[in-house]
């Protein structure tokens, strides 16, 4: 039985992953603030599956309260899947943001996944397998569709993934980054937004069932509604080809008059 330890699993994306993966068979440690819903899920899917679930509360924007979410993906019984679902967005933009909501969206968004990261690895490289799902978002590469740094923080997301994937891949790890589209859940009533003004929202089920499918196919990056995954290595080659002049060592010749 293995144990897989999701973040923000109280509501939308992260209680969906909860009940796909327990429905899998897998034992869950189960992190947010919201006890009451935490356990409230716990007790259902105990009695749906027959898991042993774990609850922690904790708040990610809070140093000293992800402190024991870290030691437990260092200690035993071992976490072999662990995914980087809390998030949170913040209106407007850049200009006039408060800099401690600033400082909570970079911790919750950015940090916290990299330091959860950090501490499951080891022991995941120690046994030779693991895998690490970090939700990131379509608006990593749509940055200009989004005021102020929630983009930014999911790039990094998207980078982080991208970067652990050629350290660790030979050795036995697994990391993807899903890049979900707009998705019904509570994020945008939580941001103060209005999710019957945006076109096309994905049903959350559909989002994690879709993820899922990326996930047991290995994919690095799962992209749910792009109907073509030539599109993304065709993206991929494109990067490919602006990345082979960065082995000149001199400016290009448009630089140097
Ligand atoms: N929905 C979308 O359109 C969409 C699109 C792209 C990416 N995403 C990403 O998907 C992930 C899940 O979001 P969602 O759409 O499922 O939104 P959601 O329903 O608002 O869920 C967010 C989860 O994160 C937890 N969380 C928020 N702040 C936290 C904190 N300070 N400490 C600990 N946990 C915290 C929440 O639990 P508590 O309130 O109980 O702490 C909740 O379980 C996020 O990373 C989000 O950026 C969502």
């Amino acid at each position: 039985m293995t144990i897989a330890l999701i973040t923000g699993a109280s509501s939308g994306i992260g209680t969906v992953y909860a009940r796909r993966l327990a429905a899998r068979g897998h034992d869950l440690v189960l992190v947010a603030r919201a006890t009451e819903r935490l356990n409230a899920l716990a007790g259902e899917l105990r009695s749906a599956h027959g898991v042993a679930i774990e609850v922690i509360t904790a708040d990610l924007t809070d140093a000293a309260q992800t402190e024991p979410v870290a030691q437990r993906l260092r200690a035993d019984p071992p976490i072999d899947i662990l995914v980087n679902n809390a998030g949170a967005g913040l209106s407007g933009g850049l200009s006039h943001a408060d800099p401690v909501a600033l400082e909570n969206l970079l911790r919750l968004n950015s940090l916290v996944p990299t330091l959860l990261t950090a501490a499951v690895l080891p022991g995941m490289l120690e046994r030779g397998h693991g895998s690490i799902v970090n939700i990131a978002s379509v608006l990593a590469l749509l940055p200009e569709y989004s005021h102020g740094i929630y983009a930014a923080t999911k790039s990094y997301v998207l980078t982080m993934s991208q970067s652990l994937h050629a350290e660790v891949v030979s050795r036995g790890i697994y990391v993807q980054a899903v890049l979900p589209v707009a998705t019904r859940t509570e994020i945008y009533d939580r941001m103060g937004g209005d999710i019957s003004k945006v076109p096309d929202v994905m049903e959350v089920d559909d989002l994690v069932d879709a993820a899922l499918i990326g996930f047991d196919r290995k994919e690095l990056v799962t992209i749910p509604p792009v109907p073509d995954a030539a599109d993304w290595d065709a993206f991929e080659r494109a990067r490919m080809v602006l990345a082979l002049g960065f082995s000149n060592s001199k400016p290009a010749k448009r630089y140097r008059s």
